[in-house]
C-alpha cells in the first residue's frame, strides 16, 4: 500500500508487483484551496485529517484484498508540507503497527518518476533524464546504472506549476490555474517576444520562471484590465462546480487568450529545451517527464518533436497520487531498505 499527503491531495493506493493497480483513491482539495489562489498549509493538513481514514477505508475496499494480504505500507517522507506530510507519515505507522506489516519511506520526487514506469512496457534503459515539473518542483535529473540519481538543474525560483498558478491568479482564474491555461493557450496565437528565456549564469541547466511572471504582471498593468478581471472572477463565483472551457472563453477577450498561448509556449521551451541538452550530454535512452504540469497538453505534443523519446504517464498519475509511492516502494522492498517507527516527515528532502 501507498499513502500520499504531502501537498493537497489525500491518496492511498495499493500496487502489486510494483506494476498492477488493484485501487487508487485521491481526495484532491481544489475546493477548499481554490478561492485563495494556491495552497493554504493549515486548511491542507485539516483536510487531510478529515480525509485520510475514508480515503485508506475506500482504497482497501476496492482493491479486493485484506490487510493481511499486504506486503509492506509506504508513505511519503517529503519533500511537502509538513503538517500535510505528518498526517500520512502518521497513519502509515499506524497501519504498519496494527498489522505487523514493514514501513518504507519514499520521496514524493522519485514517486512521480515512478508514476511513468507503470506503462512502459520492460524496462527503461538507463541513463535517462527525468525532468519532474510541478506545483512545488522544477527538477532535471539524471538517472544512472542503478537508479542512481544525479541533479542537473532546478528552478532558482517559482516551480513551472507556481508560475502558471500565479499568472492564472493575477488574471482572475482559479486555483489551479495550470489546467486552465492550457485549454485556454490553443485558443490564442503565442508571441515569442512576449516572454524570452532567460540566460542562466553558473548552471546553465537550471530553469527559472519568475520573469515571465513579471512580465505578465507588466501586461496587465500596462492595460485597464480591471473588469476584465472582476468578470471572470465574478464568473466562477457565481458557478456551482467547475467552469467549463466554454464559461472561461466567454469572459476572456482575444488578448488575453494570446497571452496565455504566449506564456504556455515559453514554458513548453524553457522545459523541453533544457531537458533535451540534458539528453544530449548524457547519452540518455529517452527522458521520463512527470508531475502536475505533464499533464500540459502542449508539452507532450511538442516532446514529440523531440529526438529522444520523451516518456509521459498518464494524466491521472501525472498528479500526486499514492500509485507512484507504492511503485517506487517497489524497488525499496527488493533493496531491503525499510523505515522504522521513527520515520520523521521532512519537508525539504533532497533526492541525490
Ligand atoms: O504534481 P502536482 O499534483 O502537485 C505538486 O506536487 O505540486 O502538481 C500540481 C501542479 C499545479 O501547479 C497545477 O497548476 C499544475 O500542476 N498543472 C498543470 C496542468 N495540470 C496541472 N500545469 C500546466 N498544465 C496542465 N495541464
Ligand atoms: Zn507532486
Amino acid at each position: 500500500m501507498g499513502i500520499e499527503s504531502s501537498c493537497d491531495e489525500t491518496a492511498a493506493a495499493v500496487v502489486a508487483d510494483g506494476r498492477r493497480i488493484l485501487s487508487s483513491v485521491v481526495a484532491s482539495q481544489f475546493d477548499t484551496h481554490g478561492k485563495y489562489g494556491g495552497v493554504v498549509p493549515e486548511l491542507a493538513s485539516r483536510e487531510h485529517l478529515r480525509a485520510i481514514v475514508p480515503v485508506v477505508r475506500e482504497c482497501m475496499e476496492k482493491s479486493g484484498i485484506g490487510y493481511g494480504d499486504l506486503d509492506a505500507v509506504a508513505v511519503t517522507q517529503g519533500p511537502g508540507l509538513i503538517g500535510s506530510l505528518l498526517v500520512g507519515i502518521t497513519h502509515a505507522k499506524a497501519i504498519a503497527m496494527t498489522h505487523e506489516l514493514p514501513l518504507i519511506a519514499v520521496n514524493h520526487i522519485e514517486g512521480h518518476i515512478h508514476a511513468v514506469l507503470m506503462d512502459v512496457e520492460g524496462e527503461v534503459r538507463l541513463p535517462a533524464v527525468a525532468l519532474i515539473a510541478s506545483g512545488g518542483h522544477t527538477h532535471l535529473f539524471a538517472i544512472d546504472e542503478g537508479w542512481k540519481y544525479r541533479l542537473i538543474g532546478k528552478t532558482r525560483d517559482d516551480a513551472a506549476g507556481e508560475a502558471y498558478d500565479k499568472i492564472a491568479k493575477l488574471l482572475g482564474f482559479v486555483y489551479p490555474g495550470g489546467p486552465i491555461l492550457d485549454k485556454l493557450a490553443p485558443y490564442g496565437v503565442a508571441k515569442r517576444s512576449r516572454f524570452t528565456a532567460p540566460r542562466m549564469k553558473g548552471n546553465e541547466m537550471d530553469f527559472s520562471f519568475s520573469g515571465m511572471k513579471t512580465a505578465a504582471l507588466r501586461w496587465v498593468e500596462s492595460r485597464d484590465m480591471q473588469a476584465e478581471i472582476a468578470g471572470r472572477k465574478a464568473m466562477w463565483k457565481s458557478i456551482a462546480g467547475t467552469p467549463t472551457i466554454e464559461d472561461w472563453l466567454r469572459v476572456t477577450p482575444q488578448e488575453t487568450l494570446d497571452l496565455i498561448a504566449s506564456f504556455q509556449a515559453a514554458v513548453i521551451e524553457e522545459l523541453l529545451h533544457r531537458a533535451s541538452d540534458a539528453a544530449r550530454d548524457i547519452g540518455a535512452s529517452c527522458v521520463i517527464v512527470s508531475g502536475g504540469v505533464a499533464c500540459n497538453a502542449g508539452l507532450r505534443k511538442a516532446a514529440g518533436k523531440l529526438r529522444v523519446p520523451v516518456l509521459f504517464p498518464k494524466p491521472v498519475l501525472s498528479t500526486d497520487n499514492a500509485v507512484m509511492i507504492a511503485a517506487a516502494a517497489f524497488r525499496k522492498a527488493e533493496a531491503g531498505e525499510y523505515a522504522d517507527l521513527t520515520l520523521a516527515a521532512k519537508s525539504s528532502l533532497p533526492l541525490y
